[in-house]
């Protein structure tokens, strides 16, 4: 009887914790894009490592000077990262006995470029504050990084990601869509990762920096290619202002010159909110801006390892 007694006031005092505790979980602030409890937080390196802000940022100037395409390159880093298994610097592996990369995944393969700015940021890293912080938050914070040395929006990041142990080409070419006029395709691939409409508008505006190959490029826009040999001669995704981070990319659609398909097909689609949202950003660059900064944490929320899942690599590259 005292037994079950003790039990059950533990059962009872389990409870009040666990229920006290689990709303709590849910209050992360407005910060956060996603209401989930991901266990992500700004402050994650605060006392583990103060200048992991200032070495991310003095590496990519400098590879940006050499390179002003690496910012955008480092963009769309995050989002191939983000929507294979989550953000966990799966797409960061090379091939090894154990791994097949996802770096030859169809999206990726002779296309996904910035690995070496990884490589050298998570160097300085290394020396700074050893085995620390992890490939998956390298990867977050430069894309934040890139957005804001291009002249886009700053946001407060959630850190504490983990890296995986595993890649999955077969999860990276399922997940991340073709760049075809298919409106309601893109929404659904957004919607498997728990983002909505608006995500895909405003991440899409990612769009305002960068190439892509003609090969991808709309029929009425191959005036932008060369005429022979053309398919993987890379063409601006916003000829009018290709490495400054603004809303351009909206109000080129509206004139009907989005370059790649699934840029125009925000437009065109039937969408129930798609067209509205690509006209509301080509009016306003800082809706845009504050929307993108919103959908890309909420992007880099997707499926964190925390805790004592995954590890920190030493090098990003392979497993430890
Ligand atoms: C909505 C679905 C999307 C499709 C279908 C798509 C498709 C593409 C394609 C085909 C390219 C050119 C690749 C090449 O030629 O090698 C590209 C480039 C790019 N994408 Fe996307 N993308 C999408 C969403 C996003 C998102 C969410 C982001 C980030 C927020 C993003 C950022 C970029 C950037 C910055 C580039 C230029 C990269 C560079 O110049 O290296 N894209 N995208
Ligand atoms: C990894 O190895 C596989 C063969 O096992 C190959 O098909 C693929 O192209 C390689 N990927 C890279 C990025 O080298
Ligand atoms: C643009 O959006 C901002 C919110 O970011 C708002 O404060 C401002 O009034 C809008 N400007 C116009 C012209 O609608």
């Amino acid at each position: 009887m005292a037994v079950f007694r003790g039990t059950f006031l533990g059962l009872v005092v389990l409870t009040l914790v666990v229920s006290a505790t689990l709303p709590a979980a849910h209050l992360e602030g407005p910060n956060f894009g996603s209401s989930e409890p991901h266990g992500l937080f700004p402050q994650f390196y605060q006392s583990s490592c103060p200048p992991v802000d200032n070495i991310v940022i003095s590496v990519l100037q400098q590879a940006i000077e050499k390179d002003p395409r690496v910012a955008a390159s480092l963009i769309r880093l995050h989002f191939h990262d983000c929507f294979a298994q989550g953000c966990d610097a799966s797409v960061l592996l090379d091939n090894s006995t154990t791994i097949r990369s996802e770096k030859g995944a169809k999206t990726n393969v002779n296309s996904l470029r910035g690995f070496e700015v990884i490589d050298e940021i998570k160097a300085k890293l290394e020396e700074a504050c050893p085995l620390t912080v992890s490939c998956a938050d390298i990867v977050a914070l430069a894309a934040r990084g890139s957005t804001v040395l291009s002249g886009g929006p700053d946001w407060v990041l959630p850190l504490g990601r983990r890296d995986s142990k595993t890649a999955s080409v077969e999860i990276s070419e399922r997940n991340i869509p073709a760049p075809k006029p298919d409106l309601s395709a893109l929404t659904a691939a957004f919607e498997r990762q728990g983002l909505e409409e608006t995500d895909l508008v405003a991440l899409s505006g990612g769009h305002t920096i960068g190439f892509a190959k003609c090969l991808f490029v709309r029929q009425t826009r191959k005036s932008v290619c060369p005429r022979r040999d053309s398919d993987n001669t890379p063409a601006p995704l916003d000829f009018v202002s290709p490495t400054r981070f603004d809303n351009s990319y909206f109000k080129l659609i509206l004139g009907g010159h989005g370059l790649l398909p699934s840029d125009q097909v925000l437009l065109t689609g039937n969408g129930r909110q798609a067209a509205e949202l690509v006209k509301t950003y080509a009016a306003n660059e800082s809706l845009f801006f504050q929307q993108f900064a919103k959908s890309m944490v909420k992007m880099g929320n997707i499926n964190p390892l925390t805790g004592l899942k995954g590890q920190v690599r030493k090098n990003c590259r392979r497993v430890n």
